[in-house]
């Protein structure tokens, strides 16, 4: 599964996929952080879009066409807000991760693409964010075959290495 799983540093919103996933918030109306930057580069008809879909439970996620993006789609989804570990967020963010999967396959994408969900103005301490990231990918990789490419696109070297740190550790 491994193979499947390729990590980089950039910006998620020049990257080259079916879909890159969005760390976005229950209204959907657009934010700050990889939000904001998703929506600058797509431009005003993904707002324009996103109004129509009615806002998103934190750990699900919805699909729509991704605009001046290069990437076809976005996938938005909402992560827990970290208020110490104990209500409940490990299961909302590996939910963020599956649900983004299940989106994926449904619409026939091949290739996503996630920030680090959570770990910005949300609070998530970035090693445990990283586990569940990288744990998730990998058992929704083996579930979906038909899906060739995820990739995590981190914005920092030291969230990079983390991520690399943590990868190494998963069989
Ligand atoms: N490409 C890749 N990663 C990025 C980019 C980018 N262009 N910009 C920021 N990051 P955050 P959250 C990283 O705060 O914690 C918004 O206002 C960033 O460095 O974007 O899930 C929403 O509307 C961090 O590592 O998302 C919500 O209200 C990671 O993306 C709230 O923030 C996630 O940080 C969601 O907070």
């Amino acid at each position: 599964m491994k193979d499947r799983i390729q990590l980089t540093k950039g910006d998620i919103t020049s990257v080259d996929v079916d879909a890159i996933v969005n760390a976005a918030n229950n209204s959907l109306l657009g934010g700050g952080g990889v939000d904001g930057a998703i929506h600058r580069a797509a431009g005003s008809q993904l707002l324009a879009e996103c109004r129509s879909l009615g806002g998103c439970d934190t750990g699900d996620a919805k699909i729509t066409k991704g605009y001046r993006l290069k990437a076809r789609n976005v996938i938005h989804t909402v992560g827990p807000v970290y208020r110490g570990g104990a209500s409940g967020e490990a299961r909302l963010l590996e939910s963020c991760y599956r649900r983004s999967f299940e989106v994926a396959a449904e619409n026939g994408l091949k290739s996503l693409a996630f920030p680090s969900i959570s770990t910005g103005a949300y609070g998530y301490p970035i090693a445990e964010a990283s586990q569940i990231a990288l744990e998730t990918c990998l058992a929704q990789l083996e579930r979906f075959p038909q899906i060739e490419k995820v990739l995590l696109v981190v914005f920092s070297d030291s969230d990079l290495n983390v991520y690399r740190d943590t990868l190494k550790r998963l069989s």
